[in-house]
């Protein structure tokens, strides 16, 4: 062998290891650029001696010039179909038949998921993939080799490892899929470039993998588990279905990890229920699971009748898509003002639920999907997600005939007109407005508008926010309506009486009679009930609190970032932008809106009602102390978004300038120390009267608020004091909180990130990078027990 070619075969050694780390493995150990680098360079080996080219080089994954058509491959062993179960009694019987055709009492069976993309054929001759073909009629299929050739997860070579049987001949069965993120991805490509977009990820898959270019097939992700072996020559046939898939692990195929053995109907339906709860998390569509005798010599025994196996069988998930007709386009008007268009849909069964409403996100997709009063429409709901309008069915769009048209060519045009949303909110009718940019288009009525008031009233008494027990939708409904309640503040003043004339007004409107309870006494329990959640709800501890306003982008995590790190109510109602911005995970966007939220007169008065109603928050406690360092003017500097500022330059102004007020009379010559772009940015900022005082004005609250910090004293002494810590993965029993609350009490710091300040990282189950990083860094790591026992008593 001479030395190039040596080195191109040693290339592509270390190319499929790390293709294979990467794509099956879903483990790289090496940067994605040191990948590129050595495919770089075997592509230029090759471009200067072709002869070197071989068939499962990693270059070859590229895709050529497009094919006039597909060529035919008969399949050596033909492509079955499976029968398929709906019901438990369907598997039971299948399990019965099973037994009763193996004349035994109990069954082992491989089982894993029944992938929803295409069948695949891969065929290896001494470890090489030569050909690729798809199902086709079962008996003859298409020749695809050189688009799947581009799948990164199917290896162009199979591993060759000590102790490991390696095949002369290997036929592979497998599903080429997409994944869920990949399809999202492609679909928001396919508009971007004005595409037509997939209405599933099978199609997806089946669309990428059907092209007769195979540059297209490279450029879309698609994905391959093996599920099956059709030959096997050269190496022993292994005696199982599932130790077929265990070989093909160490062949370096790609397989499921969610398969399993099991034994009997019980095993089966256990099985089932499991991946049927992991099924919407999946990165991958499933349709069902499929349940194979593991034995080959009992699959042998039970043979097929007609084209599907007697011992195999797919038990399906209740369909997600179904079809249906549009009888209107709603709107729905949110707690933000956001309006978001709704398909009223003729009722239909899907996901294992009726399924009435459907969502159209916003009006640009509407337009895409060009929905239309009168549409046949694909329904989804996927897991517990809002059902959903995927496409249309144009075929069966209602037309009528348009004048113009002859006998033989009548004019059709569509009955309906193209959708569009409406000029005005139909609760309140102000304006509906879209900002530029924007996806979603808002009612301006604010709190005018009942709709986004009941919304507002629905979100704050929320579980997860104050926790009003009982006080449902249609509670709020009347209370809205019949004018009871305006701002939440509202709430607490409620009265028994006030409760009972609502309901009183509301059954006469609605032409109810009152229920009574015996002796003919209206019934008040529930309006009893509902006082006392309501008063019960008075003391939340602040993070609700600030999650139930409602303020736009901060959801229960930033809320409780703002509450540790702020400690009271009257700290985060007045704090500046550029504060928010240094507290960790909130950005720009973020840190903006809640200061716009403030900046709200009435926002502040609705928050003062609420106190003077009596509602006070709990356990309100001193800023962090570790603000100190987040509110060094340096850091302060960077948030405020001077033109060129960046953090490091913002340091270096701050050792020219120490105090805000040096700053604020900067002489020009001073600033010289800087790059000069950066010092004309400076100047110009400061040039403008408003930046100067919007600067004293953030020096002086920030002022304000160290004053308001324990001494360094004060802080917590206890056995972690001045260790940082560090957690992953899920401990037995404690979660994150009360694992972090143990630490800070005893004076440690909890950090995200392993480095070599890291003191000690405690690990749980399934804990990844961050524990592979502290082994590196030699951290000390512990276990939950070890955590515990280092308390104090
Ligand atoms: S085994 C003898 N296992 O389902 C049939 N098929 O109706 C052997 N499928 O188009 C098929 N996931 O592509 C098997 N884990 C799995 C599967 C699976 C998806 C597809 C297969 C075929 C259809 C069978």
């Amino acid at each position: 062998m001479t030395q190039l070619t040596e080195q191109a075969a040693q290339l592509r050694r270390l190319l499929h290891q790390y293709a294979h780390e990467y794509y099956v493995l879903d483990n790289p150990t090496v940067p994605d650029a040191e990948y590129d680098r050595l495919f770089r360079q075997l592509q230029a080996l090759e471009m200067a001696h072709p002869e070197l080219i071989t068939l499962d080089s990693p270059t070859q994954r590229v895709g050529g010039a497009p094919l006039p058509e597909f060529a035919a491959v008969a399949h050596r062993v033909p492509m079955l179909s499976l029968n398929n179960a709906f019901e438990d009694e369907d598997v039971e019987s299948f399990d019965r038949r099973v037994r009763e055709g193996l004349g035994i009492n109990e069954v082992f069976y491989d089982v894993g998921p029944k992938f929803d993309g295409l069948a695949m054929s891969l065929t290896y001759e001494n470890g090489v993939l030569v050909q690729a073909a798809t199902r086709g009629d079962g008996a003859t299929g298409e020749d695809v080799t050189r688009n799947v050739r581009t799948i990164n997860a199917i290896p162009l070579r199979l591993q060759q490892k000590e102790g490991v049987p390696f095949p002369t001949l290997l036929e592979v069965r497998g599903e080429v899929l997409m994944f869920k993120k990949d399809f999202d991805r492609l679909n928001e490509d396919q508009v971007a470039k004005g595409q037509k977009t997939f209405a599933n990820p099978r199609n997806a898959a089946a669309g990428s993998l059907r092209q007769l270019d195979s540059r297209i097939t490279a450029s879309r992700r698609l994905a391959f588990f093996a599920y099956g072996i059709a030959t096997c020559e050269g190496a022993p046939l292994p005696a199982t279905q599932s130790a077929v898939m265990d070989w093909y692990a160490e062949l370096g195929l790609p397989v499921c990890k969610e398969r399993d053995r099991v034994q009997g109907a019980q095993g089966l339906l256990a099985y089932y229920q499991r991946i049927g709860e992991k099924r919407p998390g999946l990165p991958y569509e499933i349709d069902g699971v499929v349940y194979k005798v593991d034995s080959f010599a009992q699959q042998e025994e039970l043979g097929f009748v007609s084209r599907a196996p007697r011992w195999a069988i797919a038990h399906k998930y209740p369909a997600q898509e179904a079809l249906t007709v549009v009888d209107a386009i709603d709107v729905q008007v949110g707690r933000t003002g956001a309006i978001t268009p709704v398909a009223r849909l003729q009722p239909v069964f899907v996901g294992g639920v009726t399924v009435t409403n459907a969502t159209l996100h916003n009006e640009d997709e509407v337009r895409r999907k060009d929905v239309r009063v009168g549409d046949t429409v694909v329904v989804r709901r996927a897991g517990d997600v809002i059902p959903e309008v995927v496409s249309v069915v144009l075929e069966r769009r209602p037309m009528v005939e348009q004048p113009g048209g002859d006998l033989f060519n009548p004019q059709q045009v569509p009955r309906e007109p193209a959708y569009s949303l409406p000029k005005t909110c139909p609760v309140c009718g102000s304006h509906v407005v879209r900002e530029e940019g924007e996806a979603i288009a808002r009612c301006s009525g604010g709190l005018f508008c009942s709709a986004q008031r009941k919304e507002a009233i629905w979100h704050f008494a929320g579980r997860r926010a104050m926790d009003i027990d009982g006080l449902g939708g249609r509670y709020i409904d009347n209370l809205v309506e019949l004018d009871y309640v305006h701002g939440v503040a509202d709430l607490y003043r409620l009265k028994l009486d006030d409760f009972l004339e609502m309901k009183r007004r509301a059954d006469e409107r609605d032409g109810v009679t009152p229920e009574t309870v015996a002796q003919g006494k209206v019934a008040t329990k529930w309006a009893e009930n509902l006082l006392e959640a309501i008063e019960a709800s008075k003391n939340p501890p602040l993070a609700r609190l600030l999650f139930a306003l409602g303020v736009r982008h901060v959801g229960e995590s930033t809320a409780k970032t703002l509450a540790d790190w702020l400690g009271s109510l009257a700290f985060v109602r007045h704090a500046p932008a550029a504060v928010l911005r240094v507290l960790p995970d909130i950005g720009g966007t973020v840190a903006d809106s809640i200061a716009d939220f403030f900046a709200e007169p009435k926002n502040q008065k609705a928050l003062d009602d609420l106190l003077d109603a009596g509602v006070q928050p709990v356990a309100e406690h001193a800023p962090n102390p570790s603000l100190r360092e987040k509110l060094e003017t340096a850091s302060l500097l960077a948030a405020l978004e001077i033109p060129r500022l960046t953090a490091t330059r913002a340091k270096q102004l701050v050792a020219i300038f120490p105090s805000v007020v040096d700053l604020a009379h900067a002489d020009p010559g001073k600033l010289a120390a800087l790059p000069a772009d950066i010092a004309t940015s400076v100047q110009q900022w400061l040039a403008d009267d408003g930046n100067k005082t919007h600067l004293a004005e953030l020096d002086a609250w920030c002022t304000t608020l160290l004053t308001a910090l324990p001494e360094e004293s004060e802080v917590v002494q206890g056995v972690f004091t001045g260790k940082t810590f560090v957690l992953t993965g899920t401990l037995p029993t404690l979660s994150r909180d009360d694992a972090k609350a143990l630490i800070e009490a005893q004076g440690g710091k909890v950090s995200g990130s392993v480095s070599k300040k890291t003191d000690v990282v405690v690990a749980g189950a399934e804990a990844g990078s961050k524990l592979a990083k502290a082994e590196e860094l030699g951290v000390a790591i512990w276990d939950e027990a070890q955590l515990l026992a280092a308390l104090p008593g």
